[in-house]
């Protein structure tokens, strides 16, 4: 089919079919500009909770965005075009890690990033995005009366927030990351402060601390966006994260410049997700195929993983 026709076909079955579409900024233009709603971590899961109107809503996003508005509104039926769009930083924690680390440290509370399997956030005590880290830790500290915290599975967020509290970070594991954050280097700040002089730089927390300690701003990645709302700069931006970020910018602000700090930040499996599927995905929705692209969280696992999130939400 036809790229055009195809668009078509999928703005006529979102509204016949009463469907949301909910994309993060790491998704391909073209899925960006087909969402009702396009958001960081955070606001994705801010969204899909208080969604009420639509029938079903269709996670354009990796594995777990899908899993936690599915456990967030148990309710809606969850939809992914694509099962197989995972995250990496995911797979680095899991409960048997876990485990290790409790028997270790039996007071400490655990804080895991969104980044993480249902069973995950299960067996944890509070989440937290990039953009309310630091917020979730300070008050995990206050309310468990603790100042040492696990905190997992990002080696580098972890850093970001332990450059900015006293408190006692402890990383579990020690050497979780997200591939597409954890290449960016001080050769990439170098060449690109030196191709775009006068650029701020603005980088993801997921990015490794040389990185972090160069940049003039550090945030998720609707924080980047909000930055380059209230600071504009006529020398432009050098933006460290996915390149999905940097073409949002570039169709909502085209008025500045947005310069990718490495242009093969790609992530692929946010790019897993395609018209194609997406079109698929809102063919199925109302017939027996729809089974093939909902999102099952058992509801043991979904009881006890909303605990965390709820307490995240709260704290954000
Ligand atoms: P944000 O919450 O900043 O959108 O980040 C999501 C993510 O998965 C980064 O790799």
């Amino acid at each position: 089919m036809e790229t055009e026709s195809l668009i078509d076909k999928i703005k006529a079955l979102k509204r016949q079919k009463q469907v949301s579409i909910f994309a993060h900024y790491y998704q391909p233009i073209e899925i960006q500009k087909l969402a009702n709603y396009i958001g960081d971590s955070l606001g994705l899961a801010k969204i899909a909770r208080e969604q009420k109107d639509s029938k079903y809503i269709i996670l354009a996003g990796v594995h777990f965005m899908a899993e936690t508005a599915s456990i967030l509104n148990q309710n809606k039926v969850i939809l992914s075009p694509n099962f197989e769009a995972g995250c990496p930083l995911a797979s680095f924690i899991d409960p048997k890690i876990i485990n290790e680390f409790k028997m270790k440290y039996p007071n400490s509370p655990l804080i895991v990033y969104v980044n993480t399997t249902a069973e995950t956030k299960a067996n944890s005590d509070v989440c937290c995005t990039s953009s309310n880290s630091l917020k979730v830790i300070e008050n995990v500290a206050k309310d468990w009366k603790t100042d040492t915290i696990l905190f997992g599975p990002d080696k580098n967020l972890a850093n970001f927030v332990r450059n900015r509290t006293s408190l006692n970070i402890i990383t579990v594991p020690e050497k979780g990351n997200c591939p597409i954050h954890n290449f960016l280097s001080i050769k990439d700040i170098e060449r690109e402060k030196k191709n775009h002089p006068g650029a701020s730089i603005l980088v993801h927390p997921e990015s490794p601390l040389e990185v972090q300690n160069e940049a003039d701003f550090i945030g998720s990645t609707s924080q980047m966006l909000q930055y380059t709302k209230d600071n504009p700069n006529p020398n432009g931006f050098i933006v460290g994260t996915e390149i999905g970020l940097i073409e949002h910018l570039r169709w909502k602000n085209p008025e500045q410049s947005y310069y990718p700090l490495n242009k093969y930040a790609i992530c692929k499996n946010m790019k897993k997700i395609n018209l194609k599927n997406l079109f698929e995905t809102l063919d199925a929705c109302g017939t027996p195929s729809q089974s093939k692209y909902e999102i099952r969280v058992s509801e043991e696992s979904a009881n006890l993983a909303i605990v965390p999130l709820e307490r995240m939400l709260q704290y954000s």
